[in-house]
């Protein structure tokens, strides 16, 4: 998905794997990923991949890069590390070597060495080191893209904001069509559905990113870049925007779907309604429908959802004739009870739970009438 996104952003995707894709491009490349990938966790940039079996040997490796051009003298910088090698039992430990070699580095060019410490609030460096491969990167995010900044008010088992947008973007809406979300939590996926919707890049949201503390960073380009990334504004009153309608039986989660909406500027693109997911009132043209119920993780909680399940496969099949249905869930017991044959299965992982997003076909009238949306 990820790398789907990346290619409609404009990059060739030179090499991918589970955990990410890779592009050749510049820093600029990189900010801009930072503000329109919906998808993305971080945007690292490579320095130096090297052989390497000890903290020595990435200690004297780290010593050789000309830090005093990445990391600004009198900046803050923390160092992020995920390693598997004999040697290393603590990552602490590993990280410390690494971040010595580098502001003892800068010292001895400027006289003078950043502070460092845990928070990615500064320039982050990331040291990615398994068997005898080490990889030095700099993580120009710092925060993870995930906190876009507008959830303010978080409810049940929320999605991560760039899961959320996976997920639209693996259904195949693409922002034309009418959006439901009935049990809609704290909002994400109407959320994020709303600025898709409306092409406004989810980091103009942000405060901050961590490129800029590298050395060298220019405001005004950063200052262009956002500018012409910003959509236009559309003239009073007109709005493309399809309809969203996010639904919950609970009402705080649609208080909290309302702020978090307003938070994120598209509180007006969104209708909202406290009720049970089989009242949603159904726009007239069709679009996707999209439910993320809970999972029942806890001892005794799953028996109670296995109606809640097939309900909703009732509603799928009752009232969602013609719409594209989807159901993202963590179980996938529960999943049987819907009482559908989906039509995809795509694994997904949802924090540590591994989830599917479910695809059904949803036909109006007969099957050898009318052809289904999916
Ligand atoms: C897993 S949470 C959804 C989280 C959401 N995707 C988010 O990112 O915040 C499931 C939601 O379903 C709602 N819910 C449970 N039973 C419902 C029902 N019968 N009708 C409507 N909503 C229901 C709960 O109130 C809860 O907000």
């Amino acid at each position: 998905m990820l790398a789907d996104e990346i290619t409609t952003l404009g990059y060739t995707v030179t090499a991918h794997d589970p955990t990410g894709v890779e592009i050749q491009g510049t820093l600029h490349d990189a900010m801009r990923l930072n503000l329109q990938s919906r998808i993305a966790m971080r945007v690292l940039s490579l320095i130096e991949t090297f052989p390497c079996d000890s903290p020595d040997q990435l200690a004297q490796t780290a010593s050789e890069i000309a830090w005093e051009m990445i990391v600004p003298a009198g900046g803050y910088l923390s160092i992020t590390s995920t390693i598997r090698h004999p040697s290393i039992d603590n990552t602490m430990f590993a990280n410390l070597r690494l971040k010595d070699a580098i502001v003892d580095r800068i010292r001895s060019v400027h006289g003078r060495r950043p502070d460092s410490g845990p928070l990615r609030t500064g320039t982050v460096i990331h040291l990615h080191w398994h068997g005898n491969t080490a990889q030095i990167w700099v993580d120009t995010s710092g925060q993870k893209l995930s906190d876009r900044g507008y959830r303010r008010m978080p409810h049940h088992a929320p999605l991560r904001e760039t899961l959320a947008a996976a997920i639209l973007h693996r259904t195949g809406w693409r922002g034309d069509t009418p959006l439901v979300i009935p049990m809609c939590g704290s909002g994400t996926l109407a959320i994020e559905g709303a600025l898709m919707a409306t092409g406004r890049p989810p980091g103009l949201l942000r405060s901050g990113f961590a490129f800029q503390h590298l050395y060298g960073f220019n405001p005004q380009l950063w200052a262009d870049l956002r500018r012409e990334v910003t959509p236009k504004k559309p003239r009073r009153g007109k709005t493309n925007a399809p309809p969203i309608i996010a639904t919950d039986i609970d009402p705080d989660a649609i208080e909290a779907t309302r702020r978090n909406a307003e938070t994120a500027g598209v509180g007006h693109l969104i209708e909202t309604a406290v009720c049970d997911f089989a009242d949603t009132e159904m726009p007239d043209e069709a679009g996707h429908v999209i439910l993320h119920p809970e999972y029942g993780l806890r001892m005794g909680e799953e028996e109670t959802l296995k109606s809640l399940y097939g309900y909703m496969g009732d509603f799928l099949k009752q009232r969602c004739g013609g719409w594209s249905g989807w159901i993202f869930t963590g179980n996938l017991d529960l999943a049987k009870c819907v009482g559908l044959r989906p039509a995809s299965r795509v694994p997904m992982r949802h924090a540590k739970v591994d989830a599917r997003l479910l695809g059904y076909e949803l036909w109006t009238g007969t099957r050898e009438q009318e052809s289904p949306t999916t």
